[in-house]
């Protein structure tokens, strides 16, 4: 593991460990790390760095923080990075729950909190994720274990989405994806990911706040993407193994 994984280099870069774990496995407020191809990685930090990937949020911790260390960044530690989280295994984490009822959620820090003693109450037209335990998650467990609770129907609504998107179907998920969303060449893997992550990440592409990389080849994806869209995609993708 190099250094500015483990310790990052005071005062400004932070370890990536910190939030994407040493794993690489990242937590819903980040992303995961493990697996992504090596140039795209690369293109992401520099995309932080040049100040064209931002969040549709303005003033999100999360992302403020790892602006400031991409900015901080020297190559050669981007490199060293990307080359030892290419190196690991992606895992999922997230069990992916169809349910009209849910516990109810308070909102700690960046994530959502349940209260297991209080009733259920509805769940609407969102996702609701968080940790399983959420002491286990503040020590940073990389075996933290998440619920992402989802609509009934999500889950084949987003296969079919998937598997159909575009006019003609052109635009399908696999067709840049790969086979299983596993990822292909220098596009990453969607497969397996935190719901609410990859809700992020569609939304910032539609919004124009993510920008840079290959970032216009998601544009015409996002194009007529609706809300109840993304909530279906990210539920299905977030459901299959990485
Ligand atoms: C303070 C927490 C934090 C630290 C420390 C941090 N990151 Fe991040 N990183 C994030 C967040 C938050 C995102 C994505 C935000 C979003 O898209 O919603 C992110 C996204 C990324 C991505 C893009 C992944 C993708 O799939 O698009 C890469 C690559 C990345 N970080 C690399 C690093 C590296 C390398 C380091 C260590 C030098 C690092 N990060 C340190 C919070 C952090
Ligand atoms: C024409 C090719 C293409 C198609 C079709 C496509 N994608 Fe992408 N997608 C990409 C590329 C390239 C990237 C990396 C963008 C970048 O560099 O910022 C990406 C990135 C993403 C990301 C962000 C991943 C991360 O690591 O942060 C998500 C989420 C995503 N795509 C979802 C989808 C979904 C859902 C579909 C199907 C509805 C889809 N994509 C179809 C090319 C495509």
């Amino acid at each position: 593991m190099p250094s500015v994984v483990s310790y990052g280099r005071a005062p400004e870069v932070r370890a990536c460990g910190y939030c994407h774990l040493p794993t690489g496995n990242g937590r819903p407020e980040n992303a995961r790390l493990a697996g992504l191809p090596v140039e795209y990685f690369i293109a992401q930090v520099k995309a932080f760095r040049e100040g064209t990937r931002k969040s549709f949020v303005d003033g999100r911790a999360p992302t403020i923080n790892m602006t400031k260390t991409a900015v901080a960044m020297q190559d050669q530690e981007i490199a060293a990075a990307a080359t030892y989280y290419a190196s690991l295994r992606p895992q999922s984490f997230v069990r992916v729950v169809e349910a009209a009822e849910v516990p109810q959620a308070e909102i700690a820090g960046w994530l959502y909190k349940f209260n297991t003693v209080a009733p259920r109450q509805p769940l609407a037209d969102r996702i609701l994720e968080g940790p399983e335990d959420f002491t286990q998650f503040e020590l940073r467990d990389p075996d933290s274990r998440y619920i992402a609770y989802v609509p009934p129907g999500s889950l084949a609504l987003g296969k079919r989405l998937a598997q159909t998107w575009g006019d003609h179907q052109e635009l399908e998920c696999s067709s840049c994806h790969g086979p299983g969303y596993k990822g292909k060449d220098q596009v990453p893997g969607i497969a397996g990911r935190s719901p609410t992550s990859l809700v992020r990440q569609l939304y910032d592409f539609k919004s124009g706040a993510r920008r840079g990389g290959q970032s216009s080849e998601m544009d015409k994806v996002v194009k007529y993407m609706k809300n109840s869209d993304m909530l279906a995609l990210a539920a299905y993708l977030g459901s299959l193994a990485p």
